[in-house]
């Protein structure tokens, strides 16, 4: 055993099945299997008594040799499988681990294909606070405080004056404060109500609003852009119905609606039979408001139209989901499912 070519054919074999090691743990099995109580190598050092006194000398330096070979080939491919290396004995053939990629939520998603769609038409993007004044909430858009309008937009008030905003339409009266007209702004959002939730409410929601005031802006334009919102939004050409409403910003008020995406308006349970679906409220800015705002608002011939929609919504119906708290709840098995 202790013949200058059996140890090396040792150490040899050793090298080479150490430095195939994949892990930590068959590694050390290594190490025991090699340099362990019973291995030859132990075997080999606990015989050196036995032989001549003349040999085992020479014999313990040769053993020592070998036990230092793989000694150090344990110490480098520990190293190695630490650093994360693959090494000689690295397995190219080994199935990867699959990358999984991440894609964009379609809520989030949703809104900024909303304003990319009306940034290419020229709207500038504007914010605003999610606790809001009363008065820009309200007031400011001609619902004073004995308004009934007032009762559908219960929300949470943080103290008397200042409430979580009901509607992004309170973005209006900060950016006419600063501006005049003309003036082109989606302004996308997070907004409250005192609602409870279910499949297609929830206290805590999203608008996108918009905003266009210039001289002889008309209805006809307001269709027209939303038409062409539609048309890109859902990528094909759609029919869009324009029904009188009421709202008090607005005179006159419009609630649109676009043909039933399930059953693309022959009537189905989607869309309650009657082939549309309502998505958003819009109309004309009303003349109380601009001549409250004052300056170039004023100004005889200056006109605007608004529109306000929930994305929550359009993904809804983009996606075929039918409750909305599949947009809040975060299940990745879900989400995978939609790509934004
Ligand atoms: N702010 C309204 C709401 O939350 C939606 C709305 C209706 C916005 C008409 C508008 C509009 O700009 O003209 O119910």
């Amino acid at each position: 055993m202790t013949d200058p070519a059996t140890l090396d054919s040792l150490a040899a074999r050793a090298e080479s099945e150490i430095a195939r090691a994949v892990s930590p743990e068959a590694l050390d099995a290594l190490r025991v299997t090699f340099l362990g109580r019973k291995s030859d190598l132990q075997a080999a050092l606990k015989g050196i008594s036995a032989l001549p006194a003349g040999d085992r000398k020479d014999a313990g330096a040769r053993l020592n040799l070998i036990k230092q070979r793989i000694e150090a080939a344990v110490g480098s491919r520990g190293a190695a499988l630490a650093a994360g290396v693959g090494g000689p004995g690295a397995d190219v053939t080994f199935p990867g681990r699959a990358v999984r990629s991440g894609t964009r939520h379609p809520l989030p998603a949703t809104i900024e294909d909303i304003c990319g769609i009306f940034g290419r038409m020229g709207f500038e993007r504007a914010e605003g606070p999610e606790v809001e004044t009363e008065y820009n909430n309200f007031d400011a858009l001609n619902t004073p405080a004995d308004h009934p309008a007032r009762d559908m937009q219960d929300t949470f008030y943080v103290r008397p004056g200042l409430l979580l905003r009901t509607q992004t339409s309170a973005i209006w009266a900060r950016v006419m404060a600063r501006r005049d007209p003309p003036l082109r702004i989606v302004c996308p959002g997070r907004t409250f109500r005192r609602d409870a939730a279910d499949s297609t409410h929830s206290p805590v929601f999203h608008q996108v609003e918009g905003l266009w005031i210039d001289e002889a802006c008309s209805f006809s334009d307001l269709r027209g852009v939303l038409t062409a919102f539609f048309a890109e939004f859902f990528g094909r050409e759609m029919k869009v119905r324009f029904e009188p409403r009421y709202f008090p910003f607005t005179e006159p008020s419009t609630e649109v609606s676009i043909e039933c995406t399930s059953c693309g308006g022959k009537g189905c349970p989607a869309c309650a039979r009657s082939g549309w679906l309502e998505v958003l409220g819009a109309g004309m800015v009303h003349p109380n408001i601009l001549a409250k705002a004052g300056r170039g608002y004023a100004k005889p011939g200056v006109r605007g139209f608004a529109f306000g929609m929930g994305p929550e919504r359009l993904a809804m119906l983009k996606h075929r989901i039918t409750d909305m708290r599949w947009l809040y709840d975060n299940d990745l098995r879900a989400l995978g499912q939609v790509r934004g």
